[in-house]
C-alpha cells in the first residue's frame, strides 16, 4: 500500500460559502481546485480540517467511525478561527455522497478509507490580516490508507520537549494547519538530533500531546491522560479509547501529568504508553528521550493493555463487536 495519505480518490465533494450561504455541494475532479494567490488561507492560515475513517465490515458494508463528533469538531475549529461554521447536515451529506462513489475502494481491514474534510478561506484579500475571510471552500478528500507510522505497531521513540509548546496555548483545541506547522521544527530537530519518531510536548513539565496524536500512559489498570482544556486537541480516538477502557473495567484518570511522574511510572516493568489518533489509532511508545537519557517504558515493547485497547477499538470499527455507543454511521 502507498505511504499514508499519498493516494487520493480522483474526485472530491465541495461547497463554497458566499454571500452568507453555502452553495449546493458538488462532486468535482481534484484538479479543478483554483485559488487566487491572494486567498486568505495562503496568507493568514484560515484553514482547519478533520481526519476520520470509513471501515469495511465482513458483510461488505461500509461504516464511518464517529462522524457526528468529527463534524462537531470541524464546526468548532472553524468557529474558533473566525471562519464560517459549516452546516452539520451539509458536511455529513458531502462525506456520505462522496463515499458512496468509492464504496468498492474502501480497503479491507486493517486498511480503511481516510476521510479528510478541509475548510479554507478563499476571499482574495491580503488586507484582512486581522479580519476573517468572507468566502470559504469546504471540501472532502478520500484516501485509502494502512498504517500511519511506517513501522506499524513498532514502539515509538518520543523526545520530551519541556521548553517549547506545540502551538499557542489557546490554539491547541483547534484542528488547524498552523498548529501542525508550528510543531514541525521541533519534530524535525528531534528526528535529526535524537533519532526520535515524534515529540511529546510538555511545556513547563506538563505532559500534553505529540505533534499529531494524543498521549496516554497506561499503568496497570489505570489510563492517565491530560484533562481537556483549550491547550491541546480533543482527540476523538482519545475519547473512544477512554470510553472503551472504562467499559473494560479500567480506571480512567484525566488529570495533569508531570514529566517527573511520567518518568517515575514509565520505569515500572508493567507500564505502557501509547499515542492515540485517527491516523495513529493506538501506537505503542517504547522509549522516552529526556535530558540526554533514554528511558524505556515498561518492557519497551507493545504491551498487553495497549494491544487489548487497540483490539477493542478495531473490533467496533470493523463490526466485530457490538457498537454499544452508536459510533458507526452506515453508508
Ligand atoms: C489524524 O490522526 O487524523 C490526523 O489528522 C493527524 C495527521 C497527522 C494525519
Amino acid at each position: 500500500m502507498a505511504a499514508f495519505g499519498t493516494e487520493f480518490m480522483p474526485t472530491m465533494a465541495q461547497s463554497h460559502y458566499q454571500n452568507g450561504l453555502w452553495t449546493r455541494p458538488t462532486i468535482v475532479p481534484l484538479n479543478t481546485l483554483q485559488l487566487h494567490p491572494g486567498a486568505h488561507v495562503l496568507h493568514y492560515a484560515s484553514t482547519c480540517f478533520e481526519g476520520l475513517k470509513a471501515f469495511r465490515h465482513q458483510d461488505g458494508s461500509v461504516h464511518i467511525f464517529r462522524l457526528p463528533a468529527n463534524i462537531a469538531r470541524m464546526q468548532q475549529s472553524s468557529r474558533l478561527l473566525g471562519m464560517p461554521e459549516p452546516d452539520a447536515q451539509l458536511l455529513e451529506q458531502m462525506i456520505i455522497d462522496l463515499l458512496k462513489q468509492y464504496l468498492d475502494k474502501v480497503p479491507e481491514p486493517p486498511g480503511s478509507m481516510y476521510i479528510r474534510p478541509t475548510h479554507i478561506g478563499t476571499e482574495a484579500t491580503i488586507g484582512k490580516a486581522a479580519a476573517p475571510t468572507s468566502e470559504s471552500l469546504l471540501y472532502v478528500l478520500l484516501s485509502p490508507v494502512g498504517d500511519y507510522f511506517a513501522g506499524g505497531a513498532k514502539p515509538l521513540r518520543l523526545l520530551l520537549e519541556t521548553e517549547n509548546m506545540r502551538c499557542a496555548a489557546h490554539m491547541g483545541i483547534i484542528k488547524g494547519g498552523g498548529n501542525y506547522a508550528s510543531a514541525l521544527p521541533h519534530i524535525l530537530q528531534a528526528q535529526r538530533e535524537h533519532k526520535a519518531d515524534q515529540v511529546l510536548f510538555c511545556p513547563g513539565g506538563d505532559v500534553q500531546e505529540t505533534g499529531a496524536a494524543n498521549f496516554l500512559l497506561i499503568d496497570g489498570n489505570e489510563v492517565i491522560t491530560r484533562s481537556l482544556d483549550s491547550s491541546f486537541l480533543h482527540g476523538i480516538t482519545r475519547d473512544s479509547i477512554l470510553t472503551l477502557a472504562a467499559d473494560l473495567g479500567m480506571s480512567v484518570s484525566e488529570r495533569e501529568l508531570s514529566v517527573e511522574e511520567l518518568i517515575e511510572r514509565a520505569a515500572k516493568p508493567h507500564c505502557e504508553a501509547a499515542l492515540s489518533g485517527t491516523a495513529a489509532v493506538l501506537t505503542p511508545v517504547g522509549t522516552l528521550l529526556y535530558k540526554g537519557c533514554e528511558i524505556q517504558v515498561g518492557t519497551g515493547q507493545l504491551g498487553p493493555t495497549t494491544e487489548r485497547l487497540r483490539s477493542a477499538l478495531n473490533a467496533v470499527q470493523w463490526g466485530q463487536s457490538p457498537d454499544r455507543h452508536g459510533w458507526l454511521t452506515k453508508v
